[in-house]
C-alpha cells in the first residue's frame, strides 16, 4: 500500500447497484459521507447541491411514483417493466439523489456549479468506499424525467446530478480497463 488515500483512489470500483445489499452505512457514517460530499470545491461558496435520502419504507414509496411516471412517460411499458420499476429503490439500502442547484454569479458561472454537484457525487461513493461500502453513481431514465423531477419537487433552477446507490457489495467487482495515461495526457509545450 502506498498511502490508504491514494490506494483507495487507485483500486475504488463501482459496485452495480444490482449487486447491492444489506447492511447500508449507519446513520453515523451516512452522516460522514454527506459532509465529505460538502466540502467539495465550491467557487464562491454558492452550495449548488442538496442532498434527498430514500431509505426504509421511502424506497418502496418512490418506486410507486416511479411505476406512475413510468406508465405516464413510456409508450406502452408493460408488466415486467413496471415491476422493475417498483422495485427499482429497493436494489441497496440507501440511494442518495444528488440535486445540482445552481443560481446566476458572475464569478462562477453554471458549470463550474454543476461541475462541483459531480464532484459532491464523486465524493459520496469514495466515502462509501472508504467505510466499506459498494456504491454506484446512476442517472438512468428518471434521472432525466419530467415527471420525477415534479415528485420530487424541483424548482427550476435545480436538476438531477445523480443517484447514488450505497449498500455493501454482494461481490467484489472485477477490475476495468482504465485509459492509458500515455492517450490522454499531453505536456504543453509553447
Ligand atoms: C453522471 C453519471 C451517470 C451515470 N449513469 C449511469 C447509469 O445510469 N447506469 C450505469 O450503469 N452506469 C452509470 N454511470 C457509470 C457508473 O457510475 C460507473 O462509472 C460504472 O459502473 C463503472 O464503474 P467504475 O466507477 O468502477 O469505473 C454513470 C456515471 C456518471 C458519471
Amino acid at each position: 500500500m502506498i498511502n490508504p488515500a491514494i490506494d483507495l483512489l487507485l483500486t475504488r470500483r463501482s459496485v452495480s447497484a444490482n449487486s447491492l445489499d444489506e447492511p447500508g452505512p449507519t446513520p453515523a457514517e451516512i452522516e460522514l459521507m454527506l459532509r465529505a460530499a460538502s466540502r467539495v470545491p465550491d467557487h464562491k461558496k454558492l452550495v449548488p447541491w442538496r442532498f434527498v435520502l430514500f431509505q426504509g419504507k421511502a424506497r418502496e414509496a418512490f418506486g410507486k411514483v416511479l411505476v406512475k411516471v413510468c406508465a405516464v412517460e413510456e409508450k406502452d411499458p408493460g408488466a415486467f417493466r413496471l415491476e422493475n420499476e417498483a422495485k427499482r429503490f429497493l436494489r441497496a439500502p440507501l440511494v442518495i439523489a444528488v440535486i445540482s442547484r445552481v443560481v446566476k454569479n458572475p464569478a462562477a458561472p453554471e458549470w463550474e456549479q454543476m461541475l462541483s454537484a459531480g464532484a459532491a457525487c464523486q465524493n459520496l461513493i469514495l466515502a462509501a468506499a472508504a467505510l466499506g461500502y459498494g456504491a454506484q453513481w446512476i442517472t438512468e431514465w428518471y434521472g432525466y424525467s419530467n415527471g420525477v423531477r415534479k415528485a420530487l419537487a424541483l424548482a427550476d433552477n435545480e436538476r438531477i446530478a445523480g443517484f447514488v446507490y450505497v449498500g455493501t457489495a454482494k461481490e467484489k467487482p472485477d477490475e476495468r480497463e482504465r485509459p492509458a495515461l500515455a492517450d490522454i495526457v499531453t505536456s504543453w509545450r509553447p
